[in-house]
């Protein structure tokens, strides 16, 4: 079995497996990471969103061949409950979500968007959590909570 090798939230990384498989089962199955969730599993609802690089991709979708060599930050990488990252507390603040699981993909989408992006405008994360399903009628506060995320990264 070939043998890919990425920085998985910051640590080197190496997985046997078929290069094929998506990112998704390696993450969640050989790797024990509970952060990426299986919606779809046809790259439509953005539950399983990682970042790869800066740009979230949907790790259902995404075969594992693709990471190699590359930085790949799931929801264990953002922030945790004892340090949650500006976004975490954000969405805390702003009551912006009902379910835990569609939250963890735009999470990601939005960490992403605030890496290439610092200063987005309201257009800009709109269209940056574009590929995210949420049902609850939770967007208008995820708006708002990221970007009262980019204020309180802003340097001051
Ligand atoms: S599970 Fe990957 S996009 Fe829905
Ligand atoms: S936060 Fe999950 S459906 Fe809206």
């Amino acid at each position: 079995m070939p043998s890919i090798r990425f920085r998985l939230n910051g640590a080197p990384t190496e997985v046997d497996a078929d290069p094929d498989r998506p990112l998704l089962d390696i993450l969640r199955g050989k790797l024990g990471l509970a952060g990426p969730h299986f919606g779809c599993g046809a790259g439509e609802c953005g539950a399983c969103h990682v970042i790869v690089g800066d740009r979230a991709v949907t790790s259902c979708d995404t075969p594992l061949w693709s990471v190699a060599d590359k930085d790949v930050t799931t929801l264990e990488g953002l922030g945790s409950a004892e340090r949650p990252h500006p976004l975490q507390r954000a969405f805390i603040a702003e009551q912006a979500m009902q379910c835990g699981y569609c939250v963890a993909g735009i999470l990601m989408s939005a960490a992403a968007l605030l890496k290439r992006n610092p200063k987005p405008t309201e257009t800009d994360v709109r269209a940056a959590l574009d590929r995210n399903l949420c049902r609850c009628g939770s967007q208008n506060r995820m708006v708002r909570a990221v970007l009262r995320a980019a204020n309180d990264m802003a340097p001051s």
